[in-house]
């Protein structure tokens, strides 16, 4: 390998990953995934898609979304491991993990999935809005519940090309469908 490729590997190393990195978000037909901290919604079949998804693996959220979930379950998701970004100097539970930034995340995920996930082969990145944005340049596949509902809300999804994705799988139900889409070669 020449010294130029080298480099050219390096400067993409922070977000390489021998895992999937798998997006997995709700998004309304207006963009909208979010309202004061909590998503607009009560889907409970969708809670339950992101569940059966997440099971067993790390999950990379940011503070925002992770305060959230603690408020509702009093605690990080059972069964995963939650790698928290965040520049704050954050004290985690058992069950979550705080990284300062992508490269550390990704780290954490990583060790998460060696360590105590059995070799798991996806890592998830579960939002908010700035993490979706930092890591959609980096995903493999992005699963979306399209909710099919204008909410008003405080924070949506990133603009994305979805010219750049194929789409592997759609289930359609009573207002909302589940759809899985995988970054074209
Ligand atoms: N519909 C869905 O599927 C879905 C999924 C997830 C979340 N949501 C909704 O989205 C909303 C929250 O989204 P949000 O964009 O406001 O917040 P967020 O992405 O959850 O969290 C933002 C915080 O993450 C930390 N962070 C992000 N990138 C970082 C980096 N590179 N290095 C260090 N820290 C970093 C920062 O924390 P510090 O301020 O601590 O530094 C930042 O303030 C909520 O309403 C939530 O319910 C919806």
């Amino acid at each position: 390998m020449s010294g130029d490729r080298d480099e050219a590997a390096d400067a993409t190393q922070p977000l390489e990953s021998d895992r999937e990195l798998v997006g997995i978000v709700a998004v309304a037909d207006n963009g909208v995934i979010g309202k004061d901290g909590d998503m607009p919604w009560h889907i409970p079949a969708d809670l339950q898609h992101f569940k059966e998804a997440t099971m067993d693996h790390p999950v990379i959220m940011g503070r925002v979304t992770y305060e959230g979930i603690l408020e509702t379950l009093g605690e990080p998701l059972p069964g995963r491991t939650t790698v928290v970004l965040t520049s704050r100097d954050l004290e985690t539970p058992e069950g979550a993990v705080a990284a300062n930034g992508l490269e550390a995340a990704l780290e954490r995920g990583e060790r998460a999935a060696r360590e105590r996930h059995d070799g798991a082969d996806r890592i998830f990145v579960a939002g908010g809005a700035t993490v979706y944005e930092e890591f959609l340049p980096a995903l493999d596949r992005l699963i979306v519940t399209e909710v099919h509902d204008d909410p008003e809300g405080d924070t949506s999804f990133p603009e994305w090309d979805r010219t750049e994705w194929d789409v592997v799988s759609r289930d359609d139900r009573d207002g909302f469908a589940f759809l899985e889409y995988v970054r074209q070669d």
